[in-house]
């Protein structure tokens, strides 16, 4: 089902409800950048570095001024380390490539795509004034349901347009959506970072390379977590935690990153957002738990069907039918299956990691050996009662 113009322009124009404080007046619209060596260097002939605005792990996000346009644009280049990896060179020149396609409100334009000789590729894209939901949510903790909720529509929207070209994000964390507009105030809010960091964190994804994941294991899905193969529906996860995250001010799993956290995010069922914020809506309480379902196929078949029932919440907020998807969601059993050996053996490892932590397991089971022997098992089919180890998630209360 495809939601209608009108419905979605309801959602994109809603008037967000009280709730963060009022923005600092001053400080709107204007980019704050750090000093660089760059600074001055005139890229291609036509974009003059400014300032620096950000420095990842493998690139550096820089304000420049383009000398054909009067507005200034972002520069994002690959640090000198990451350029001379062949590997993560071809990566981010593919991912900046695709994502030069994607046109959609809610997703940050890239201009183009630079190979210069003597620097790190580069790419260009339009500049938005305002702030990370990140760096939103570090000062105002969370935000008022009818705020997360529009905000959301548009994120879902974008993800929708990335999905239908092809692209799946694989990193979609508060320091990849931007808020534009003044700090506390946001007019929308964009994606970012598309397809581009997301193969390079998958290299050595897992409990043996815990290290390459730390900035987003908070938003793996199981899949993820096991480099098994990924579609629309583990973007679906992590826009999941993030919502949780808008609207309780915490994450399901907690923040700190570690094997205990992947262990989470494939054996512990997720808390109910209401167990750390009253009055939450309870349809958007199940929408968030669905998404966070560990096996891909008890979440939302697609992001177009999660907005859609993200914009009827929306608009009948508080209706009560939350009833009917906590039943149609216990229905459900929900066991990650990993899709390849080398997963299982993951998934089998952090299994033993998580049934020895002291807390009981509530549900340990596995199969007897016998019952497991009759069972076919090709290399790529794995007994799912193997990993149904299920751990009650922290008391929150
Ligand atoms: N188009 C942009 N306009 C303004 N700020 C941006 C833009 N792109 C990135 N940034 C800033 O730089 C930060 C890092 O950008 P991102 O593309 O996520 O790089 P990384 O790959 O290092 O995560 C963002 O959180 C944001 O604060
Ligand atoms: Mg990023």
């Amino acid at each position: 089902m495809h939601v209608s113009d009108a419905r979605k322009r309801k959602c994109h124009h809603r008037r967000f409800g009280a709730g963060p404080s009022p923005p600092p007046p001053s400080k709107s619209g204007i980019f704050r950048v750090k000093p660089t060596p760059r600074m001055g260097l005139k890229l291609g002939g036509r974009y003059e570095i400014v300032g620096l605005l950000d420095c990842g792990g493998t690139s550096e996000v820089y304000l420049a001024k383009d000398a054909l346009a009067p507005l200034p644009v972002i520069v994002k280049m690959l640090t000198e380390e990451a350029a001379r990896d062949m590997q993560h060179r071809e990566r981010f020149i593919l991912g900046a490539r695709s994502s030069m396609n994607l046109e959609h409100p809610a997703i940050a334009r890239v201009f183009s795509v630079e190979i210069p000789p003597n620097e790190p590729p580069y790419l260009v894209m339009e500049a938005l004034r305002g702030e990370s939901l990140a760096e939103y949510l570090v000062r105002e903790k969370k935000m008022s349901q009818p705020m997360a909720l529009a905000l959301a529509c548009e994120v879902a929207s974008g993800l929708v347009a990335a999905h239908k070209a092809g692209i799946i994000h694989r990193d979609i964390k508060p320091g990849n959506l931007y808020l534009v507009g003044p700090p506390g105030a946001p007019r929308c809010i964009k994606i970012i970072d598309f397809g581009l960091s997301k193969d390079l964190r998958n290299v050595g994804y897992g409990p043996a390379s815990l290290n390459l994941v730390l900035g987003t294991a908070q938003y793996m899905a199981p899949e993820q977590v096991l480099a098994d193969p990924v579609d629309e529906r583990t973007d679906m996860y992590a826009f999941g935690v993030v919502l949780f995250g808008m609207l309780t001010g915490a994450l399901p799993f907690g923040l700190r990153p570690g094997i205990d956290l992947f262990c989470q995010h494939l054996f512990s069922p997720a808390p109910h957002p209401s167990s750390f914020l009253q009055d939450v809506d309870p349809r958007l309480e199940q929408l968030i738990l669905r998404c966070l379902r560990k096996h891909p196929e008890n979440r939302y078949e697609s992001m177009q069907e999660l907005l859609d029932e993200l914009i009827d919440i929306g608009s009948h907020p508080m209706a009560n039918t939350g009833e009917v998807s906590v039943a149609a969601l216990k229905r459900l059993p929900d066991v990650y299956i990993p899709r390849s050996s080398k997963g299982s053996g993951v998934a089998e490892d952090l299994a033993r990691h998580f049934e020895s932590e002291a807390t009981p397991l509530s549900i340990p089971q596995r199969k007897s050996e016998s019952e497991s022997e009759s069972e076919s098992e090709s290399e790529d089919t794995v007994n799912e009662s193997v990993f149904k180890v299920v751990k009650e998630p922290p008391s929150t209360k």
